[in-house]
């Protein structure tokens, strides 16, 4: 009997990740803007999935589902984009990025008692308690917000983080993370933000200037799906009345603001990672994003939305790479913050790009998030592509994590002040 349990127990434990054998990774490098443009215009066909964006000279990371691997190796060639194979086996990947989080939480709880939500890829469960320990501890600066559910019933919390609870009209930085749901470096990067605007403060000017509203996990039902099924998992996980959407539930939140809302760089296959829902606006989660800028519309002077990866702070517009009236703006502060980052990088870390969404990374986009804060009329408004080390995985091993979160709090403080 012991015996039988322990094979069941095995055989489950093997069982995870099974979904993406066959699935392969590659590392690719356009050398021209053309090239990035076709890699760009063949995602929606080969439902390629960067989960490290390209740039121009600029190695980007793609899974290929196992259906597209010919097709998709035939189009490089044609198009001479330099190329080579990323990962193999993309189950050993995610069995081997298990065993470095089981790893990292030895080490970290061995230094700290408890579970931190920047220390390491965490839980849904150890980010809500923190944000809630938070809450309880500094009510005089932090108040927390759970006015909404997510799709799935899950309260969606953020926190406002003010000298004198919001009253004297400061302007505002609003930061959220976990958009999509499988991008495990951005709630740390939100977490960590909280942690030195309340806990550890360093920087108290940031409070005097500005009140903030820190948001980590915007989409948890996608967040908490990466978790126990799927590690790649992007996208909500609404359903409707149709057989379609059971099949395959989900939009892309970064696609469903009601900014040329399904224009470009979407899809209609609800299938698809890229889904743009059934209209602007159809999520919940995304809707709970748009009620904070509605309610802080005049006063909100940053908006940021963490993801990964890339390397890359990128502004408006993303749907049509044309630059905003306040483009200068944009890009003398996005440049501050990639400067502090950079200061504070590692050599093996690719240095920051700042630019226009479509200009950088090649594709347009429409209904994501930070195009729409912008069309609402907050002057800045930016998407981060958190930093991952192509080399060592498509993931970032959770030992640079701390990295990461410590660089991006720079970049963040630089550009509170710069703005
Ligand atoms: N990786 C992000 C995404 O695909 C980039 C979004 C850039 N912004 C834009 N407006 N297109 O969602
Ligand atoms: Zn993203």
């Amino acid at each position: 009997m012991k015996f039988l349990t322990l094979v069941l127990l095995v055989a489950a434990v093997n069982a995870k990740h099974e979904i993406y054998i066959g699935w392969k990774s590659y590392i690719v490098k356009p050398d021209s803007y053309e090239q990035l443009e076709k890699l760009g215009s063949k995602i929606p066909e080969l439902e390629l999935d960067f989960v490290s964006n390209a740039a121009l000279n600029r190695e980007g990371v793609v899974l290929v589902k196992p259906q597209y691997q010919a097709d998709f190796l035939d189009f490089l060639t044609k198009e001479k984009i330099s190329h080579r194979i990323h990962v193999e086996d993309l189950k050993a990947q995610f069995d081997l990025e298990d065993k470095e989080i089981e790893e990292q939480d030895r080490r970290t709880r061995s230094a700290n008692g408890a579970r931190i939500p920047y220390d390491n890829y965490q839980t849904l469960e150890v980010i809500y308690e923190y944000i809630d320990r938070i809450a309880a501890q500094y009510p005089e600066t932090v108040t927390l917000v759970e006015n909404w559910r997510s799709f799935e019933g899950r309260p969606l919390k953020y926190l406002k983080i003010s000298r004198d609870n919001f009253q004297s009209n400061k302007p505002i930085v609003f930061i959220d993370g976990g958009m999509h749901a499988r991008e495990w470096i951005s709630p740390p990067a939100v977490t960590y933000a909280i942690h030195k605007l309340v806990e550890n403060v360093t920087e108290p000017d940031l409070l005097d200037k500005y009140d903030w509203i820190l948001y980590p996990v915007a989409n948890p039902d996608g967040y908490a799906f990466t978790h126990t099924n799927t590690r790649m998992w992007r996208k909500t996980r609404s359903t409707d009345q149709s057989v379609a959407s059971r099949l395959c539930p989900g939009a892309d939140g970064n696609r469903n603001f009601n900014f040329a809302w399904n224009t470009v760089g979407t899809s209609n296959n609800r299938c698809s990672d890229i889904y743009a829902g059934s209209r602007a606006f159809s999520e919940v989660e995304v809707r709970a994003v748009d009620a904070i800028m509605q309610e802080y519309r005049d006063r909100i002077d940053i908006y940021i939305t963490m993801h990964s990866f890339g390397s890359m702070i990128l502004y408006p517009w993303g749907h049509d790479g044309t630059l905003s009236e306040n483009a200068f703006a944009l890009q003398r502060v996005g440049i501050a913050m990639a400067v502090a980052i950079d200061e504070l990088s590692l050599p093996h870390f690719p240095n920051y790009v700042v630019g226009n969404s479509v200009l950088v990374i090649g594709y347009a986009a429409s209904g994501a998030a930070e195009d729409y804060a912008h069309s609402i009329g907050i002057p800045l408004t930016y998407t981060y592509e958190l930093p991952g080390i192509s080399g060592q995985g498509f993931h970032l091993n959770p030992r640079y994590i701390h990295q990461v979160v410590r660089e991006t709090w720079a970049g963040l403080v630089a550009g509170a002040r710069a703005a």
